[in-house]
């Protein structure tokens, strides 16, 4: 069973944009594309770039330090990072976006 918590209000996660957040400890980043609001890990896998200071392209955040591009539905990297980072489950209850960490 997944515990989902209380990350940010929704009208605080702005399209193209990029918050910061942490949630239980593990640093998540959240951003809205075509309205939607993806939750994901804030730690860029190839150098631990802070990947909420990047920016985003497409379907993708772009990591501030090397370029990589992780796809924010999947968590597949380009080069140079190898490895996915993690999408967390969203819930948006009323005006309240809610997280699931997969714990
Ligand atoms: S730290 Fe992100 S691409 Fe190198």
């Amino acid at each position: 069973m997944s515990t989902f918590r209380f990350a940010a209000k929704v009208e605080d996660v702005k399209e193209g944009e990029i918050l910061a957040l942490i949630i239980n400890e593990t640093p998540v980043a959240l951003t809205r594309l075509n309205g939607e609001i993806r939750a994901f890990g804030d730690i860029c896998t190839h150098d631990d770039g802070p990947l909420a200071e990047g920016h985003i392209e497409d379907r993708c955040v772009v990591c501030p330090r090397h370029g990589a591009k992780f796809d924010l539905f999947t968590g597949k990297p380009t080069f140079p990072a190898v490895a996915p980072i993690p999408i967390y489950k969203v819930e948006v209850q009323g005006d309240e976006v809610w997280v699931s960490l997969g714990d």
